[in-house]
């Protein structure tokens, strides 16, 4: 695993309480802007597989849309079933207007 952040995004691509998927060395992540603050958690829910970034965000909870697990975006903890395992948790680094990432060993 790269020890380095890789740019994602540009920071404007993604507005408040939006959500955005990306790729980071071949892992499928999902970036959220709750509010003007940026998190970045895996994109795959650990149920079956939903997509994170076509779910719904309330708060710090992104909910998948294929069964309604919910996840907190601040640690990839589930923290409502049917998932039980947590996803992924990246590391959000802005650099002037770029939106740079890395996983969180
Ligand atoms: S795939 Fe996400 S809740 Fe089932």
């Amino acid at each position: 695993m790269s020890e380095n952040f890789v740019k994602v995004a540009e920071a404007n691509e993604i507005a408040p309480s939006s959500m955005k998927a990306v790729e980071v060395e071949g892992e499928k992540v999902c970036i959220i802007n709750t509010e003007g603050t940026l998190y970045a958690i895996g994109n795959i829910c650990t149920h079956v597989g939903g997509p994170l970034d076509e779910g719904t965000l309330e708060g710090y909870e992104v909910e998948c849309p294929w069964h309604g697990s919910k996840f907190d975006v601040r640690t990839g903890e589930p923290t409502k079933p049917p998932a039980v395992r947590a996803v992924p948790k990246y590391e959000v680094k802005i650099d002037g207007n770029n939106i740079l990432v890395r996983k969180q060993k």
